[in-house]
Formats: structure tokens, C-alpha cells, sequence
């Protein structure tokens, strides 16, 4: 079974991803946070985000693990535990940008397709109905309000020590949104066959519900 959950950025997807699988006992992959690894790889390497020949150079070099923990689930870039930094609003800022590399799509769906390869998992992202389980069982197309999104993004950052105001983390969302529904890749879409979800005025366990009711009448 695939089920395959897509929207914009912080539509809420990855608390929803996470929780399906745990309940299904389904292997979990968050796909944004592996092109979250490549824009650190180039920030650390001082490579420039569009530098594509020199950010494959070094992603050929690195492996992206997902190990999961009583803390939830840890990213590794090689034997280095980023799953804090890919949070950070440098990455986060400019991840649109190293998103839109062709090669670095290229590589990133042929792993995730080897992930998916694995058994039954729930994978989110912007282009996993469309592009990278396209016969997914169960296609979601998450979306909420921008203002709902950014007031969901300014919370988990405080939790996270980090301190944008909600006005520019609003901006920040819609300009994003923009980039990633308007790159020439596989660019954020609904695909034809997939369930719209809007989760503005749900809460985690009401979208949950819903997708898990989704999922037992296939
Ligand atoms: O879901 P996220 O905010 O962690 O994703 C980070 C960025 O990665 C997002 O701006 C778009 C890009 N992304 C993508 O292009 N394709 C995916 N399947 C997942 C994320």
C-alpha cells in the first residue's frame, strides 16, 4: 500500500505522514526533509544554490537515513544528525532553490522510489502523487490558509527556539508556495486523482481520521 500526501509548505503534512504510519505500521519518508539535507550540504560545502554540477558532485558522496528513535524520527547526512539544522531558516529560505535542480530531483526520486520500494509506506512531499508514486493506492492533496499555516509554522518554531515573526513567516510561506508551484520540475500539483483536503479548521486528529477512513474504504 502507498499512500502519498502533497501539499504546500506547512499544510501539516508531516504530523499527519507520521502519525498514519505509526498507526498502520507503515514505513514514514519526508521527502521535503531530503531536500532540506542537499540546500545544508551546500550551505556547509559553500556551495552556491545553483551550482548544480558541484551540489551533485557532493550529494553522490552523501547518504540522506531516516533512523527512527522514542524521540521521533532523526535525519543523518552521512554520519552527521541534522535533523535540527534542516529546520533552520537558512535552509528553509532557500530550499525552493535547490529543489528546482533538475539532477538533484532526478537523484532524490530515484531514492525515494528505493525507499518506497521497501513495503507499505506514507510518503509526503510536493511531487509524490504526480512523480514519484504515481500508482500510490491513496493520493491526499493537503491544503490549509496561509495565515492558518503560518500561525501552525510560528508555533513549532518557538518549540524549536527560533524566532521569526508570524508577518514575515506568512510572507515567507506564500513566496515559497510560489516557487514550488511555479518551478519547470515537477512542480507542486494536485494530481488528477487525488482527495483535496483543506485543514484550515481541523485539528491533527480530525485530519487523521479523515485519511485513515480514506484509506479503509480502498
Ligand atoms: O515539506 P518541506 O517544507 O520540508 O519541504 C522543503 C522544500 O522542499 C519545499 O520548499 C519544496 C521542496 N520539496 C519538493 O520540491 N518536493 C518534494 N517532494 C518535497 C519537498
Amino acid at each position: 500500500m502507498q499512500i502519498a500526501i502533497d501539499g504546500p509548505a506547512s499544510a501539516g503534512k508531516s504530523t499527519v505522514a507520521k502519525l498514519i504510519a505509526t498507526r498502520l505500521g507503515y514505513i514514514y519518508c519526508d521527502t521535503g526533509a531530503m531536500y532540506r539535507v542537499v540546500t545544508l550540504l551546500a550551505i556547509q560545502n559553500h556551495i552556491a544554490f545553483d551550482d548544480e554540477k558541484a551540489i551533485m558532485q557532493k550529494l553522490q558522496q552523501t547518504e540522506i537515513n531516516f533512523q527512527p528513535t522514542s524521540n521521533g524520527q532523526k535525519v543523518f547526512m552521512n554520519d552527521q544528525d541534522v535533523t535540527n539544522a534542516i529546520r533552520q531558516p537558512d535552509v528553509t529560505n532557500n530550499v525552493s532553490q535547490v529543489a528546482a535542480l533538475a539532477a538533484v530531483r532526478k537523484e532524490l526520486v530515484t531514492r525515494q522510489q528505493k525507499i518506497a520500494a521497501e513495503g507499505n509506506i506514507v510518503m509526503d512531499g510536493r511531487d509524490i502523487g504526480t512523480t514519484v508514486l504515481p500508482n500510490a493506492e491513496v493520493k491526499i492533496f493537503m491544503i490549509a490558509s496561509a495565515a492558518e499555516r503560518a500561525q501552525r509554522r510560528y508555533k513549532e518554531n518557538i518549540q524549536k527556539g527560533i524566532n521569526t515573526p508570524l508577518d514575515v513567516l506568512e510572507k515567507e510561506i506564500v513566496a515559497r508556495d510560489y516557487k514550488d508551484s511555479h518551478r519547470k520540475i515537477s512542480p507542486l500539483q494536485k494530481a488528477t486523482d487525488a482527495i483535496e483536503l483543506d485543514t484550515t479548521h481541523l485539528t491533527i486528529p480530525e485530519v487523521v481520521d479523515k485519511i485513515i477512513t480514506i484509506i479503509n474504504s480502498k
